[in-house]
């Protein structure tokens, strides 16, 4: 296992896991505890007495033993937290995952600190997943900030099965690029694709960097560079293409909308918030339209209805999501 800094907030850790790990699909993620397996919450020690936090952290039951419950006393992520599956390798070993992740809150912040050796508690493969049209020959890999690493998963998967990929990386500027830019080749300034990021010239794909203040690649957004993309295809290319997308929300709809556009056949991955992973708790619901079983109309009077973007999902055919904005 290791944990190496990619750019200023983003690691890829590479997780060993010992035994063997489902098969998996690009799209899929995993749920990681983000704090140390073991650090369980003893609620019987809690039960029926009330306790006094002193200052110096250190507290006692009415028994005089000291409670040792982190989560009393510092930031812990209780819940796991959801990542999708970035690359995944097996070997007489077991299985490795990579995981690619952005350090934002409680349990990213913890999960950066894990080193070689480190255990942690991992639970997957889940969701559905992308999939290869066998009437599309060539696609468009389009990720933003965390939705990068699906798509480097998906794209180890199209090398695979013979289909031409161009990689769309987008982030704010070029220290929040999470992804490795050749020495040789530099993003090209007008939104080319060339033989750039590493994650995806290693498989032969070229690739296109935007950056919102043009710190590198092409001074603009992603979505500037899809359209370029699509309005330089003829209609016939355009109908051999698939769209595949993931990143935050806003960024999704454009991609979508221009997808819509240029008659484009398009999946979207949703990082909707979630919390068991799992179908249970119903704390990721998206909105879908449904014909057969329709929860509601929308004011335009499409039926949808709600998924579960954790079973259901997270990948979703892109005209049938009705965004929340
Ligand atoms: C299917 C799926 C795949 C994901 N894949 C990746 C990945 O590959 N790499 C990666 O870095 N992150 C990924 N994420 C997002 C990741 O799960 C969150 O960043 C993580 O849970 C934050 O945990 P935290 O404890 O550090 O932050 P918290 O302390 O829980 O939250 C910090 C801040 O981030 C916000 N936040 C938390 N989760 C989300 C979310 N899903 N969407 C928008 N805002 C959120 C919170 O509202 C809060 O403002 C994925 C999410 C989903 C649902
Ligand atoms: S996260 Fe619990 S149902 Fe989806």
């Amino acid at each position: 296992m290791f944990n190496e800094s990619i750019c200023q907030e983003h690691y890829r850790l590479r997780l060993r896991v010992a035994e063997a790990v489902p098969p998996s699909q690009p799209g899929q993620f995993v749920q990681l505890g983000c704090r140390t397996p073991n650090s369980v919450i003893d609620s019987e020690q809690l039960l029926g007495g009330e306790l006094q936090w002193p200052r110096d952290g250190v507290c006692e039951d009415a028994s005089g033993n000291i409670v040792h419950q982190v989560e009393l006393v510092e930031p812990l992520a209780l819940l796991r937290r959801p990542f999708s599956i970035a690359g995944r390798g097996d070997d007489a070993r077991g299985t490795w995952l990579d995981v690619i992740h952005r350090v934002v809150g409680v349990g990213t912040r913890w999960l950066a600190e894990l080193r070689g050796g480190d255990a942690v508690d991992l639970i997957g493969p889940l969701g559905n997943w992308f999939t290869l049209p066998e009437d599309k020959t060539t696609t468009l890999l389009v990720g933003g900030g965390v939705g990068l690493p699906p798509m480097f998963y998906l794209a180890e998967a199209l090398a695979t099965a013979h289909y031409q990929a161009i990689g769309f990386v987008g982030a704010m500027s070029h220290d929040l690029l999470a992804v490795t830019i050749a020495d040789d080749q530099a993003p090209d300034p007008t939104g080319l694709p060339t033989m750039c990021v590493g994650e995806f010239a290693q498989l032969g794909f070229p690739a296109i960097v935007t950056t919102d203040d043009g710190t590198c690649g092409l001074h603009g957004r992603i979505t500037d560079a899809l359209a370029d993309q699509l309005d330089r295809m003829t209609p016939p290319v355009r109908h051999q293409t698939v769209v595949y997308t993931c990143g935050p929300e806003p960024m999704m709809q454009t991609v979508v909308a221009l997808c819509a556009e240029h008659d484009v056949s398009c999946q979207v991955c949703v990082e909707q918030a979630m919390a068991c992973g799992m179908g249970t708790c119903q704390s990721c619901v998206v909105r879908i339209e449904d014909h057969e079983y329709p929860h509601a109309m929308t004011s335009n009077g499409v039926p949808w209805r709600y998924r579960l973007a954790c079973t259901d999902g997270p990948v979703f055919d892109a005209p049938s999501i009705i965004w929340s904005s």
